[in-house]
């Protein structure tokens, strides 16, 4: 049976970047929601499930300089250190299963778009609020990206979760304080609309 790594790494052998439907040529969203934090640019900033998103290329324009990707796909991971060049050897790159992460330092920023909704299952779901509430810094944020309960019940072949404003803030509000939360259509690259519930929330003081 394939493993999720596999699958992944089928996905990422593949299909070029233009023909995935979380494809983003800039993504808006995500880079603003992290403008709305005012860090300084040196605040460490994870992008969990990146893959060869441009979130780590935008944010390293924008003069960051404490960037870590982390995908189970080292393949996704090589084509964007590909793409990056040079400046690749300015992020910090780890291949690793998200529920296996153990960081050796805390985290001001955790990003993840299309990640989290994968983990269908309740204890897998705990298990990453848990690493997540241990990696990122007290007062440090959270920003989540999920199909909302009106968009796609799968991708790339697997279920997802879907969410409502009201599930996630109840999963993470024992850690977390919500900033806000808000609907994106993502247009793909098929001419197809997903409908994302993408919320932001604040590390609450330690437990
Ligand atoms: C739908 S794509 C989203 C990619 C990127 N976040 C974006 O918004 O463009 C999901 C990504 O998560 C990665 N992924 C899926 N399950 C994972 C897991 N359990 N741990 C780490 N990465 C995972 C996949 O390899 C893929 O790169």
């Amino acid at each position: 049976m394939e493993t999720l790594k596999q699958h992944w790494e089928n996905i990422y052998d593949k299909k070029p970047l233009t023909d995935v439907s979380w494809y983003e040529p800039v993504p808006e969203t995500s880079l603003s929601l992290i403008d709305e934090f005012h860090l300084p640019k040196d605040a460490s900033i994870i992008d969990i499930g990146g893959g060869d998103s441009f979130l780590s290329e935008d944010l390293l324009k924008k003069g960051f300089l404490n960037l870590s990707v982390l995908d189970i796909s080292g393949k996704s991971l090589e084509r964007a250190k590909t793409r990056l060049g040079k400046n690749a050897d300015k992020i910090h790159w780890i291949e690793s299963n998200m529920l296996d992460f153990k960081p050796a330092h805390q985290f001001d920023i955790w990003h993840d778009r299309a990640v989290f909704h994968f983990l269908t299952d309740s204890d897998d779901q705990r298990k990453y609020i848990d690493i997540a509430r241990r990696s990122i810094k007290e007062n440090g944020y959270l920003v989540l990206g999920t199909f909302s309960t009106e968009g796609p019940d799968k991708c790339s072949g697997l279920h997802v979760q879907q969410y409502s404003e009201e599930n996630m803030i109840s999963l993470f509000q024992p850690h977390f304080q919500k900033i806000k939360c808000f609907h994106q259509n993502h247009p793909t690259p098929f001419n197809t609309f997903q409908d994302f519930l993408f919320c932001s929330f604040k590390r609450k003081q330690f437990d």
